[in-house]
């Protein structure tokens, strides 16, 4: 394995775009106005990342799914002042996998996301290259950021209020990489997609119009052991998964999403758009070509797997105010109750200066995660885990792979493997809905 030093910039900017023509919005971006650059390393790089925020306000940003140590990690204690810089300097140890960075300011994470603070991160190996994957960026191995924003006669708004924060901000416009109504042109053949939920809380249940078969091929982690055939799957906030999808037949193909299925639990109190299925991107195969590339049989050796009777244990459940739970039926009347909403893991609401958790390094342990009123998204930082079952049964094909964010709709065990030092400030777990996180689903553990 080769070793390289790299260094990378980014500027985190305040700027204004034009989602729709001659509408401006102000937004933020990483190196221009919304999003940023997607940095690509390679195993066993050092990447020295040199991050100035020209922002009037803090910010960090925070490498999801990055397996380095807590100090490195970007996560609300790597905080970047107004007019400061960051360098740090990360040691790539992990195989191929899509990833994504963003910012983590402590309470600020929801409004820096969906002003624009995001971009994709990409993994490459040497195993990976070996299997003839697509693998020519922006051609055949496309980034796709989903995201949903709400727009005011073309102008990006940003929704507030007390249903803002208890379902997370969502809008009715749906983004690719920030474009609206996006169409991306492929070569007739496999392309790969690389598909990041980058949504505040939106999930999206994706499938192709002709229902056509795709084969998802890496989970958060990196690869799977070998390709499942899939018509459709779902993305939670946070959460990537790659694709292979077979546009040799030249035929344009549009992918779509449901409705949004992470409100289903409030849907009693949400009024619902009767919109079934929404675009999200449709894809144009253009030129000729034909290529050899086809779907490999195997991906990857399978992960070890850890006995899991002895390892410790530990219960976490989301919780959401109890006032909340018990005024179900009334919450839209009665706004003074809600705004007694409240946040939290095991019902504490998360504090900078309490460490929740404290873990052996190279421990692996059994999380076992609930949730309550609905559906949200669970992730740990510095870690990679797998799911061992779900709702006390088999994990769902979904659950495969390694992942570090997962859907906790009914309950799930996570074997955790915690290979990363937390070197002096702690890693987050939290859930992926920003607005949850921002106003205290989070904790924190050391890993010493
Ligand atoms: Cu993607 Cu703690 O975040
Ligand atoms: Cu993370
Ligand atoms: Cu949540």
């Amino acid at each position: 394995a080769r070793s390289r030093h790299q260094s990378i910039a980014l500027e985190v900017q305040e700027g204004s775009r034009h989602f729709f023509p001659g509408r401006e919005s102000i937004t933020l971006g990483y190196n221009g106005s919304y999003l940023g650059p997607t940095l690509r390393v390679h195993q066993g790089d050092d990447s020295e990342v040199t991050i100035t925020n020209t922002l009037g306000e803090d910010t960090t940003v925070h490498w999801h799914g990055l397996l380095v140590s807590g100090n490195l990690d970007g996560g609300p204690h790597q905080t970047i002042p107004a007019g400061a810089t960051w360098r740090p300097v990360l040691p790539i140890r992990q195989r191929a996998c899509t990833l994504w960075y963003h910012s983590h300011a402590h309470g600020r994470t929801a409004r820096q996301v969906y002003a624009g603070l995001a971009g994709m991160l990409i993994v490459s190996d040497d195993h990976e290259k070996s299997l003839g994957l697509p693998s020519d960026y922006g051609v055949d191995d496309i980034p796709l950021i989903l995201q949903d924003k709400q727009f005011e006669q073309g102008t990006l708004v940003l929704p507030q209020g007390m249903m803002t924060t208890m379902h997370g901000r969502r809008g009715d416009t749906l983004l690719v990489n920030g474009t609206v109504n996006p169409v991306a042109k492929v070569p007739p053949r496999l392309v790969r997609l690389r598909m990041v939920n980058g949504a505040n809380a939106r999930f999206f249940d994706l499938a192709f119009s002709d229902a056509r078969i795709f084969h998802w091929i890496a989970s958060e982690g990196g690869l799977l052991e070998k390709p499942v055939a899939l018509r459709s799957l779902r993305l939670v906030p946070g959460e990537r998964a790659e694709i292979l999808v077979d546009f040799s037949n030249g035929r344009p193909a549009t992918l779509t999403t449901g409705p949004d299925s992470s409100l289903s639990m409030m849907r009693m109190m949400t009024p619902m758009s009767g919109a079934s299925e929404t675009t999200v991107i449709e894809f144009i195969p253009q030129g000729t070509g034909s290529s050899s590339l086809q779907v490999p049989q195997r991906l990857h050796a399978p992960e070890p797997r850890i006995p899991s009777t002895a390892l410790r244990r530990r219960r976490f459940e989301l919780t959401m105010g109890m006032e909340m739970g018990m005024g179900m039926g009334n919450m839209r009347r009665d706004e003074t109750r809600m705004s007694r909403a409240s946040f939290g893991i095991n019902d504490r609401a998360f504090s900078m200066d309490r460490v929740d958790e404290r873990v052996n390094l190279g421990d692996s342990e059994i999380w076992e995660v609930t949730g309550t009123m609905m559906a949200h998204p669970f992730h740990v930082h510095g870690v990679h885990f797998q799911v061992i079952s779900r709702n006390g049964s088999a994990p769902q094909t979904r659950d495969k792979g390694m992942k570090d964010t997962v859907l906790v709709r009914e309950p799930v065990e996570l074997l955790v493997h915690f290979n990363q030092p937390s070197q002096g400030a702690p890693f987050m777990y939290h859930c992926h809905i920003l607005e949850h996180e921002d106003n205290g689903m989070m904790g924190q553990f050391t890993v010493t």
